[in-house]
């Protein structure tokens, strides 16, 4: 530095030039100017007492866990559990609780004790099945001889059955609900009533409701009652309904979904950061500056602009229900340029039919758009609607079936009777019927299939 020094005072090298002068309030334009490297000499920043800087609020209600107190985080073992927890230790945790069934056995949930250990933490995996309540209370008495004080829980345990409630067995309901409701109860019941944040990983199931997740959905709502029922008690706690959680937990590890789906989801599901957001903000008690959380706060329902980016998505199943008109017209763009609406949708469905060059080749139109409309109508996801079975497995009652008869006459042109609907063997079966009938269809490949 000396010699650098030397060397200018002396005059043998000088300053760069040219030397243009930014403001800081023009610090953005310096930067982008600097990174298209197209400028000569130096960029340089000069406050001044008038510049107008963007800044980012400082955060009132920071979180900053105890050092000296216990989290326990039900089911943390778990692929949601494992993110959080990590972010609960860069926060000031010490010593973190995890309860499950089967504790750290797996690869994942090593390598997370051991992460923690090197950050430091005092992590210990308890085997718990949080409904079993003989082996919750014993476990919390194992816990207060060897841990600090309890002063803050997670629920996040999660069992996925999922099933057409007319089909879903006494044990798909059970192993579903179990965790959540006695799960839930136990937590109430056995936890220090003095606890810092109870934090309920709830889901929008209950809220939107989901074709074969009753159980799932029912358990979840266990949680969100229990939040404010703890809440009129003043006791602390908060539920999280959170939608399709993008990048880690279940539905990241499990899901085996194209990846065209995945994408369509990707629009509304939520990502690590705001899961984190979201969770913070549950711990603290703080949504925004001072703004109390309420014991319950749902995300990822979508809104109707989602819906339209998503061109080839008709509508969300839960946009026919009239509850959710409000959001079916959020975000909608009006001048957007191409807006899919059913009446555009139908358009290109019965355009396609009517160029269909063979009967199997329409039948497979038919069957997409029957599952499609049998999803919607029955608030299911499209991809769990199986074409080889027939409608009827999928609980569909009188008011129904005559929707979707008159949908077939109506959209598809094609006379189908509400026998045929209940009677034919599979929606395949179904398909290939209304394939037959339809106007839309060119005759010559309509009597193929008569032939
Ligand atoms: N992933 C998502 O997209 C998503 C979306 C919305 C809401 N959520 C909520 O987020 C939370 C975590 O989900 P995740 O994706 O992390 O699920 P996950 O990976 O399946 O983890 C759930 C954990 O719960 C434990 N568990 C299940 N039953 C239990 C019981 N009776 N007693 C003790 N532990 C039990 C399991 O461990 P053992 O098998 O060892 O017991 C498992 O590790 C859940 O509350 C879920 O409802 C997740």
């Amino acid at each position: 530095m000396h010699a650098s020094f030397d060397l200018i005072e002396a005059g043998v090298v000088g300053l760069i030039k040219p030397t243009t002068v930014y403001t800081y309030g023009e610090m953005e334009k310096a930067f982008s100017i600097m990174e298209k490297a197209e400028h000569m000499g130096k960029l340089i920043l000069k406050s001044d007492p008038k510049d107008l800087v963007p800044a980012i609020p400082r955060n009132p209600h920071p979180l900053k866990l105890k050092e000296d107190a216990t989290y326990v985080i039900l089911g943390g073992l778990g692929g949601i559990g494992r993110f959080l927890t990590l972010r609960l230790a860069e926060h000031g945790a010490k010593n973190i609780a995890f309860f499950s069934r089967s504790g750290d056995v797996k690869p994942k949930a090593k390598a997370l004790m051991q992460e923690l250990r090197d950050m430091g933490v005092n992590a210990i995996s308890y085997i718990c099945d949080v409904a079993d309540s003989t082996v919750f209370e014993s476990t919390m008495a194992r816990i207060s001889n060897e841990m600090p004080p309890t002063k803050g829980v997670i629920h996040a345990t999660m069992v996925l059955n999922d099933e057409d409630f007319k089909t879903m067995t006494y044990e798909q309901w059970n192993n579903t609900t179990r965790n959540k409701i006695q799960g839930g109860l136990n937590m109430h019941r056995l936890m220090p009533a003095d606890l810092d944040f109870c934090v309920l990983m709830s889901s929008i199931a209950p809220i939107m409701g989901n074709g074969t997740q009753s159980n799932y959905a029912a358990g979840n709502s266990f949680l969100d009652g229990l939040a404010w029922h703890r809440r009129s008690h003043n006791l602390a706690a908060c539920a999280l309904n959170f939608g399709f959680i993008a990048g880690i937990g279940w539905a990241a590890e499990n899901v085996k979904i194209s990846d065209k789906h995945r994408a369509d989801y990707d629009l509304s599901s939520i990502h690590p950061p705001e899961v984190w957001s979201m969770i913070e903000s549950a711990i603290t008690g703080f949504q925004y500056k001072d703004i109390p959380m309420p014991p319950q706060m749902g995300t990822c329902a979508g809104s109707g602009g989602q819906a339209q980016m998503m061109k080839h998505i008709e509508t969300w199943m839960h946009y026919n229900d009239p509850k959710y008109a409000y959001m079916r017209q959020l975000d909608v763009l009006a001048t957007g340029k191409s807006p899919t609406t059913t009446a555009t949708t139908i358009a290109l469905l019965r355009k396609s039919l009517t160029q269909t060059t063979s009967l199997p080749q329409a039948a497979d139109i038919v069957e997409d758009a029957i599952a499609a409309k049998l999803s919607r109508v029955m608030f299911m996801a499209a991809e769990d609607i199986d074409t080889s079975k027939p409608v009827s497995v999928y609980g569909v009652d009188s008011l129904i079936v005559t929707e979707i008869r008159n949908w077939i006459f109506d959209v598809l042109r094609s006379a189908v009777g509400m026998a045929d609907l209940l009677n034919a063997e599979s929606i395949a079966a179904l398909a290939v019927k209304t394939a037959e009938g339809s106007l839309l269809v060119p005759e010559e490949v309509r009597r193929e299939g008569r032939e």
